[in-house]
C-alpha cells in the first residue's frame, strides 16, 4: 500500500502474490502451505524495524521490539527462526502437549473475512513434547523463543502435564507459558479458578525451580472470565510468583456485530472483534496487579494504533496471530514503524515509559 519494494525489504513481490492465492485455499490448508514456504526459506526476511524506542528488557531478556508471534501459528516449533526473521521481537511455539495428539476433526479453522476474524477449534493438534524439544535443541539459540504448554485431552492430573512441559522445554525455551485458556480442550478453562490455579501454578513453579536455570513462567488467560475469576487470577499471580500474564486467548463469545456465515461455528474467536474485550481485560489486569508483573497484550492487533492502545492499557509486550491472516508478514514492520512514531509523538523515549499510561 504505497510502499516501495525497498521499504519493505524485498518482501513485497512474493507475499503480494502469495497472500491472495492463500486466501483461496481452505484456512488450514493455507496455514500448512505457509508453514512449508517458511520452512523452505521462501518467505524472505524483512529488514526488522530497529528503533531503540521499541527495545525493552524483561526477565533479563532483551526484546528488540515488543511485537511477538502468538501461540498456535507454530505449534510444533518448526519455524521460530523464520518468524524472528520476519521482524517479530519474539516468538512463542505451542501449545505443546506431552504426547502427540491429532486435535479435532476437520474443518476446524474458519476465516470470517468480512469481520477480519478467525474461529478455531483445533483442539491442541501437535507433535508432542519430544518432537518440539528436538526441534528447539537443533537450532542455534538466538532471538527470544517462548514455549506455550498445554495438556493432553485425556490427562486427568492436568498439573502433571504442565510439569512435563517445563521439564522438557524449560531448558530450551526463553520463557514458559501455562495455557489454561483454550476453549477447545474440555475442562481446561476451569483450571483458571482460584483453588485449581493455585495448585497448578504451585506445582509448575516448583518444576521451574528444579531447572538448571530458572525461566520466567507466565499464565495465559481467557477473555471470558467473571469479575471474581479476574480478581482471583491477579491475586494468585502476585502471591505465587508468576512472572507474567498473557491477556488474552480467544473468546467463546460471539459479538452481535459479526456478519460472516462462519460466525456460528463452535470454537474460539480471534481477530478484530476480540480487540476491544481483550484490551479491556488487559487494562483491568494491569489495575488488579498494580503494574507489578509483565503483561503481554494479545487480541485483535492489526495496526500500530491498536498496538499502542494495548501498551497504554498496560501491556509491556504484544502478540498477534489473526492479523497475519489478513495483513500478511508486511504487517509486522508496519505496526512497529507506526508504534515507534506514536511513542515519539507523545514524548516517550522508551516503550516501557508508555506502559499503563492510561492509568496515570
Ligand atoms: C488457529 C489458531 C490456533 C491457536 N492455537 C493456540 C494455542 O495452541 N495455544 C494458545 O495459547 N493460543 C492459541 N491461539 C490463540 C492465539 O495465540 C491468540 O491468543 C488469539 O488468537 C488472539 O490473538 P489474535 O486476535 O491476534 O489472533 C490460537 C489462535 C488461532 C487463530
Amino acid at each position: 500500500m504505497g510502499h516501495s519494494r525497498d521499504q519493505e525489504g524485498g518482501l513485497t513481490i512474493l507475499t503480494r502474490l502469495a497472500m491472495p492465492l492463500l486466501r483461496l485455499l481452505p484456512a488450514e490448508t493455507a496455514h500448512g502451505v505457509t508453514l512449508s514456504l517458511l520452512k523452505a526459506g521462501l518467505v524472505p526476511g524483512q529488514s526488522a524495524v530497529r528503533d531503540p524506542v521499541l527495545a525493552s528488557r524483561h526477565w533479563d531478556l532483551d526484546f528488540p521490539n515488543p511485537l511477538g508471534l502468538a501461540a498456535g501459528f507454530d505449534k510444533n516449533g518448526e519455524v521460530p527462526d523464520a518468524m524472528l526473521e520476519l521482524g517479530f521481537g519474539f516468538t512463542e511455539i505451542g501449545s505443546v502437549t506431552p504426547r502427540p495428539q491429532p486435535g479435532n476433526p476437520k474443518p476446524r479453522l474458519f476465516r470470517l473475512s468480512a469481520d477480519r476474524a478467525v474461529i478455531n477449534r483445533m483442539g491442541f493438534n501437535n507433535h508432542g513434547l519430544d518432537a518440539a524439544a528436538a526441534r528447539l535443541a537443533a537450532r542455534e539459540r538466538r532471538g527470544i523463543v517462548g514455549a506455550n504448554l498445554g495438556k493432553n485431552k485425556d490427562t486427568e492430573d492436568a498439573a502433571s502435564d504442565y510439569v512435563k512441559g517445563v521439564e522438557k522445554l524449560g531448558p530450551l525455551a526463553d520463557y514458559l507459558v501455562i495455557n489454561v485458556s483454550s476453549p477447545n480442550t474440555p475442562g481446561l478453562r476451569a483450571l483458571q479458578g482460584r483453588a485449581p490455579l493455585e495448585a497448578l501454578v504451585g506445582r509448575t513453579k516448583a518444576a521451574v525451580a528444579r531447572l538448571p536455570a530458572a525461566k520466567p513462567l507466565l499464565l495465559k488467560i481467557a477473555p471470558d472470565l467473571t469479575p471474581e475469576d479476574r480478581a482471583d487470577i491477579a491475586e494468585v499471580a502476585l502471591t505465587s510468583g508468576l512472572d507474567g500474564l498473557i491477556v488474552s486467548n480467544t473468546t467463546i463469545e460471539r459479538p452481535a456485530s459479526l456478519t460472516s456465515a462462519a460466525a456460528k461455528e463452535t470454537g474460539g474467536l480471534s481477530g478484530a472483534p476480540l480487540f476491544e474485550p481483550s484490551t479491556r481485560l488487559l487494562g483491568e489486569m494491569y489495575r488488579l496487579t498494580g503494574g507489578k508483573i509483565v503483561l503481554i497484550g494479545v487480541g485483535g492487533i492489526a495496526s500500530g494504533e491498536q498496538a499502542y492502545a494495548k501498551i497504554r492499557a498496560g501491556a509491556s509486550l504484544l502478540q498477534l496471530y489473526s492479523g497475519l491472516v489478513y495483513g500478511g508478514p508486511a504487517l509486522i514492520a508496519a505496526i512497529n514503524r507506526d508504534l515507534a512514531a506514536r511513542l515519539k509523538r507523545d514524548g516517550f523515549s522508551r516503550v516501557a515509559d508508555a506502559v499503563g499510561a492510561n492509568h496515570r
